[in-house]
C-alpha cells in the first residue's frame, strides 16, 4: 500500500503544540475524515488508534519534568498497543505518526505524549482489552494562533525542535555514491518527532536499502526508543516515495529494527 503524498508535505508544516484554542471547534467533515483515517490505516497487526472528538477530561493534567501542562485540547488520539507482540513499539511509532500527519494535512495541530499525561484517566477513557496497553496520547484540535513565552519556554526557545545534522546517524555506503531516493529517505527521517527531542536512531545505507537500528545513548525516560524509530520508519518510506520508490519493510530483532527494501 502506498502512502498518502500529502504526509510527506506534512513532515515540515508539523510541530508539536502544547496549547489549544478550545473556541475554534473541529468540523464534522474533519472529524469524520479523522476516524476513517484511524479505521483505514492499519499496516500492522497489533496496534490501532482511536480518536475521540471530545475534551480528554483531565489527562493532559499532568506535567513531566520540563514537559508542562498541555492546555484546552477539544480532542484526543490514542495509541493502543498489544504489548505481547515483540515488535509493537516500532508498529506503534509508524501507524501512530501516520496519523497524526494526516490531521496535520487536514490542518489540525498535535503532539505525541508519552510521558506528560495521566494514563489512570485517560485508562477510564480508552476501552483496551486484554494485554493491549495505552502506548502514548495526543492531543488534537487547532493551536492557538500566538506561541505564548510558556509554550516556547517549555521548547527551550526552539532548541526542542533542532535536529542532528545526518553524518552523525548514518553508516555505510559513502554519501557521494547514494542514489537520490536515499538523500530524500534520509532527510524525511532526520525531521522525525522524538521523545525529548532524543533522535534516537541510526541508519546503515546499501544501495537497495536502508536499516533503521536504536542508538543506545541516551536516557530512556520509560518511553522505548524504538517508538521514536517506527516514527522515522514512516517519515523514510514518504521520502523514498516523493522519488517515486516503493519498498518492503522487514521488522528485526534488537537492536536493529527494521530494513526498508526497495521493490
Ligand atoms: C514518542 C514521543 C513522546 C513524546 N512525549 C511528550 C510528552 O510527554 N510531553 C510533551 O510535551 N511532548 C512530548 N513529545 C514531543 C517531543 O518533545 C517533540 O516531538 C520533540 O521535541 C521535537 O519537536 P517537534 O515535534 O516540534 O518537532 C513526545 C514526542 C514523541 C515522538
Amino acid at each position: 500500500m502506498s502512502l498518502p503524498q500529502e504526509w510527506y508535505a506534512a513532515i515540515n508544516l508539523r510541530r508539536s503544540r502544547r496549547r489549544y484554542d478550545r473556541s475554534k471547534s473541529i468540523e464534522p467533515a474533519v472529524v469524520e475524515k479523522l476516524h476513517r483515517a484511524c479505521s483505514n490505516f492499519r499496516p500492522f497487526s497489533g496496534v490501532r488508534i482511536e480518536f475521540f472528538p471530545e475534551p480528554p477530561a483531565d489527562i493532559f493534567a499532568h506535567a513531566f519534568g520540563f514537559y508542562s501542562l498541555i492546555q484546552n485540547a477539544p480532542a484526543f488520539f490514542a495509541f493502543i498497543g498489544d504489548m505481547s507482540d515483540n515488535h509493537v513499539q516500532e508498529k506503534m511509532g509508524y501507524t501512530g505518526e501516520g496519523i497524526i500527519l494526516e490531521a496535520t494535512a487536514l490542518g489540525l495541530d498535535t503532539c505525541w505524549v508519552a510521558l506528560s499525561y495521566r494514563p489512570g484517566s485517560a485508562n477510564s477513557i480508552v476501552k483496551l482489552s486484554p494485554g493491549e496497553k495505552l502506548i502514548a496520547v495526543s492531543p488534537t484540535g487547532y493551536a492557538t494562533d500566538i506561541i505564548t513565552f510558556e509554550e516556547k519556554a517549555i521548547t527551550g526557545f526552539g532548541a526542542m525542535h533542532k535536529r542532528k545534522p545526518l553524518s552523525t546517524m548514518v553508516s555505510g555506503l559513502e554519501q557521494a555514491q547514494w542514489p537520490t531516493w536515499i538523500g530524500c529517505a534520509l532527510e524525511a527521517a532526520r525531521l522525525s518527532p522524538s521523545a525529548t527531542n532524543r533522535q534516537p536512531w541510526n541508519f546503515h545505507i546499501e544501495n537497495d536499502s536502508i536499516t533503521v537500528s536504536v542508538k543506545n545513548r541516551g536516557m530512556e525516560f520509560n518511553v522505548s526508543k524504538r517508538l521514536d524509530c517506527g516514527i522515522a520508519m514512516l517519515h523514510l518510506e514518504l521520502g523514498a516515495g516523493n522519488q517515486g520508490i516503493q519498498g518492503e519493510w522487514e521488522l528485526l530483532e534488537q537492536p536493529a529494527v527494521a530494513r526498508f527494501k526497495i521493490k
